[in-house]
């Protein structure tokens, strides 16, 4: 079978071949066309389409040396939390005519890493990645290689990386301290792998909060890593909690969707949702208030995290020092963790 001929992408120079006019004319048709004649503007828009002619906008940008793309990389696009911290991005991003450019990691570090590779290839300005993995040394080198680097949704181990993230540690704490509170003396943590800081300053205050309750977190915390931080992992942690016939009265999820597979299956197993066990999850994503047993949750600010991530990549371009900011979570308490 013969294969496809790759035709070559028509380049700048093709179309100022053809319209028979100089490259920067063909620039000024696509930047500045008040500057060209409207019969040479004609010629040049004719030649763009005969030759399917797509402007390369990171050449363009790099030769005006006016880069306004930025990339960002979060662990799992399906994930609402994202969705809405990439909202905040792009709604600062727009107030300067950036650009976003968004990638999945799908919480694996060689797919982070291709990303990253890509952009720079792409000549983006800067870059915001939720790291899928404890290490950040090849993002330091990033930034070594002049582009930008803001951790989003996780705090900077150094100074002079900018960083936006929620205190993660009082998240756990708030989450564990309200089930200590309705009564609870054995809790199971449905959490993600320990590769992810946020998993472990989750899992750090859910301790701190049972050794402040006298309790031994050796016997009144059951830690079970779901396989990923989606309903899909919710659900095959709460079944395997569930096997064990003295499981814990009360499920702290690492997150609201895998809250939503913990609830979906204590539901197939006609487990009474909060009477038999209850359920806290995290993020308060919009689904959370509206769910059949309206969700517990500790809420982060998503907006507010993607507009300040962005906000700190922005300022770094402009010379900026590197900032560290943390906000404090807040815990919603519904229908999923408390009986009226
Ligand atoms: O970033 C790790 C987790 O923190 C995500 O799953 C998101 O839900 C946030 O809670």
């Amino acid at each position: 079978m013969s294969t496809p001929v790759q035709r070559r992408r028509a380049s700048i120079n093709d179309v100022a071949r053809l319209a028979e006019v100089s490259v920067g004319t063909v620039s000024n048709v696509l930047n500045r066309p008040d500057r060209v004649s409207p019969t040479t503007r004609e010629r040049v828009v004719a030649a763009i389409a005969e030759l399917s002619f797509v402007p390369n906008g990171s050449a363009r940008q790099l030769r005006a040396g006016t880069i306004t793309t930025v990339g960002a990389i979060v662990l799992d696009i399906a994930n609402p939390f994202f969705t809405d911290v990439a909202r905040g991005i792009e709604d600062r991003l727009t107030q300067d005519d950036y650009t976003l450019m968004l990638a999945n990691s799908e919480e694996d570090p060689e797919r982070e890493q291709r990303y990253l590779r890509l952009f720079e290839e792409h000549g983006v300005q800067g870059v915001m990645v939720v790291p899928s993995d404890e290490r950040i040394d090849h993002l330091l080198a990033l930034r070594a290689r002049g582009v930008n680097v803001v951790l989003l949704d996780r705090s900077s181990p150094l100074d002079d990386l900018s960083s936006v993230a929620v205190d993660d540690v009082s998240g756990g704490e708030l989450a564990a301290r309200h089930l200590l509170e309705q009564g609870h003396t054995r809790i199971a943590f449905l959490n993600g792998p320990h590769a992810i800081r946020q998993c472990v300053e989750r899992h750090t205050g859910v301790v701190r909060a049972l050794e402040a309750a006298g309790l031994d977190p050796a016997e009144a915390l059951v830690e079970i890593t779901v396989p990923s931080l989606n309903a899909d992992g919710g659900e095959a942690g709460t079944r395997e909690l569930l096997a064990s016939a003295d499981h814990p009265s009360a499920i702290f999820c690492v997150n609201d969707l895998t809250a939503l597979g913990a609830l979906r299956t204590l539901r197939h197993e006609g487990v009474r949702v909060p009477d038999d066990v209850a359920v806290v999850g995290y993020d308060d994503v919009t689904f959370a208030a509206e769910l059949g047993t309206p969700l517990t949750s500790v809420r982060q600010p998503t907006h507010a995290l993607g507009f300040r991530a962005a906000d700190l990549l922005l300022a770094a371009a402009a010379g900026a020092p590197a900032e560290q900011v943390l906000f404090q979570p807040e815990l919603v308490v519904r229908a999923s963790s408390t009986t009226p």
